[in-house]
């Protein structure tokens, strides 16, 4: 594993930010598109499946990445139950976007449907078609998209008090900007 300095690497970063605005844009695609029980948003549905696959591939060569490189390390005078938050946290919305796209596209196969990323590009079904896993999937799905706007409120607010009240360098190692600046 390669060693850091005090910011991550520019790689981590850009795949960091990148991913969140797709995260944060799902998250609000999803809930519009069942927001109306009297209209389907047929063009949000036809944005949610390309995108949440593209968060799949993106988070596969993130996680490659950041197996082979070292995260700078946290403040040293962090308490340890902080710590370990970070830590559990972080692990979580790691687990949280592989499971979210990959619970996405089982559930519309359990479902039968066909899981299209364009009019021409279609994937393939990843588990037989099943009513009763299509509910499981499905309520699977909301659950899992429930806990992850609550982490990702719980991350970005943690990361707001490193800057504001803690006044470390923890949010400048994942801006770039230089330390203190
Ligand atoms: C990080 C990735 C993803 C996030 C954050 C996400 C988030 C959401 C959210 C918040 C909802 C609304 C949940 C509800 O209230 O029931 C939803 C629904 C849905 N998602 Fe995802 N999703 C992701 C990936 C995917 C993928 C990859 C697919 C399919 C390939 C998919 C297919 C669907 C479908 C079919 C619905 C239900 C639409 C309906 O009932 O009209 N999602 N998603
Ligand atoms: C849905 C959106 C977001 C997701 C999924 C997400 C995910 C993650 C993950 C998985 C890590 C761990 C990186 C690693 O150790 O390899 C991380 C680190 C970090 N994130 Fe986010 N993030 C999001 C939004 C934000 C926002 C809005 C902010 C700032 C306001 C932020 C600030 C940070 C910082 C400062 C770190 C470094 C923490 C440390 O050094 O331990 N993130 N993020």
């Amino acid at each position: 594993m390669k060693s850091s300095n005090s910011q991550f690497h520019p790689l981590a970063r850009l795949l960091h930010w990148l991913i969140a605005a797709m995260v944060i844009s799902m998250l609000f695609i999803g809930v519009g598109m069942v927001a109306s029980v009297s209209e389907r948003h047929e063009w949000l549905i036809h944005l949610h499946k390309p995108l949440g696959i593209a968060i799949l591939v993106l988070m596969v060569i993130r996680v490659a990445f950041r197996l082979t490189h070292r995260p700078p390390p946290l403040p040293e005078d962090l308490p340890s139950l902080q710590r370990r938050a970070a830590h559990f946290s972080h692990w979580l919305l790691y687990a949280l976007l592989l499971t979210m796209p990959i619970v996405g596209w089982a559930m519309l196969s359990a479902g039968g449907y066909p899981v299209m990323l364009s009019e021409s590009v279609r994937l393939p079904s990843i588990v037989p078609a099943n009513e009763v896993a299509f509910a499981y999937l499905r309520a699977a799905h909301t659950y899992l998209a429930y806990l992850l706007f609550m982490t990702f409120i719980a991350h970005m607010s943690a990361a707001l008090s490193h800057r504001f009240i803690r006044r470390d360098n923890v949010l400048a190692s994942m801006t770039g900007r230089s330390p203190d600046a």
